[in-house]
């Protein structure tokens, strides 16, 4: 019997907004937004790095994380441009996006993400892996394509890691396309991915690992994708630069856990 899990709600803010009073202020609404909330679920926000620190300086009472929207593989050195794992830990970033389609449609590969992966837990931070297909055809193929990401993103990954490790289904075509996947379509690959999972390690530690979906995810759409999705949480694009509606699918969230 699967137990339950806290939601993990989490706002990838990509490369946006432009500035960083922009991204304060966004930051002050989604706390204001929050005042008074119990928190049944986890929040994270990845802003882009460079406003991690100023942002983390204005962080309230409210419990929430920072997190990366990437990170190197490499442990230091001479790689321009790059971040990595224990220069994030050093202000407090112990989590990390990895594998986002968008990384991988400029060229990232999952050997690039499992090196990602394995790097994460080599300091004891966690990875938020994302998987998902380009597009659906009536073969069914897009099993296969999820089942081939995990198995290569998660190679090497030991069982005693499984809970630094939090699966972000997001099927790319509904990725800023206002065309989410259905709830049913949702729940069919998040049981799925749950299989692959046991597959691999002990059933009980695999039906432990988050399972949230990414894709168009908006106030409208999360209470059906919770309830029917069954997903653990959502990994929000769009919606998370709107503090209105970011703070309204946290309650949706909250509410969600406090009842089921
Ligand atoms: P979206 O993005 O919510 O804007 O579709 C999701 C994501 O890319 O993680």
């Amino acid at each position: 019997m699967k137990k339950r899990v806290r939601p993990f709600i989490v706002g990838n803010w990509k490369m946006n907004p432009a500035t960083l009073a922009r991204a304060e202020k966004i930051w002050v609404d989604v706390q204001k937004g929050l005042v008074g909330r119990k928190g049944q679920s986890d929040v994270a926000i990845a802003p882009p790095l460079p406003f991690i620190i100023d942002l983390k300086e204005m962080a309230g009472p409210q419990k929430i994380e920072f997190v990366s929207q990437d990170v190197s593989f490499h442990p230091e050195g001479a790689h321009t441009g790059e971040v990595s794992v224990s220069q994030l830990r050093s202000f407090g970033v112990k989590c990390s996006i990895v594998g986002h389609s968008e990384r991988r449609a400029d060229g990232e590969t999952d050997q690039m993400i499992n090196r990602k992966v394995l790097a994460l837990h080599e300091v004891k931070s966690s990875a938020i892996i994302c998987v998902g297909e380009k597009s659906r055809d009536s073969t069914g193929d897009y099993f296969n394509v999820v089942e081939d990401q995990l198995s290569a993103t998660l190679a090497g990954v030991k069982v005693e890691d499984l809970s630094r490790v939090i699966i972000a289904y997001e099927p790319v075509w509904a990725i800023g396309s206002g065309k989410n996947a259905n709830a049913s379509q949702v729940e069919e690959m998040k049981l799925f991915i749950q299989k692959v999972l046991s597959d691999i390690y002990p059933r009980e530690k695999a039906s432990m690992v988050r399972i949230i979906y990414g894709g168009s995810v908006n106030e409208d759409n999360a209470e059906e994708l919770l309830k029917v999705g069954t997903v653990d949480g959502f990994l929000i694009g769009g919606a998370s630069l709107d503090a209105k509606e970011f703070v309204s699918i946290i309650k949706i969230a909250d509410d969600y856990a406090r009842f089921v």
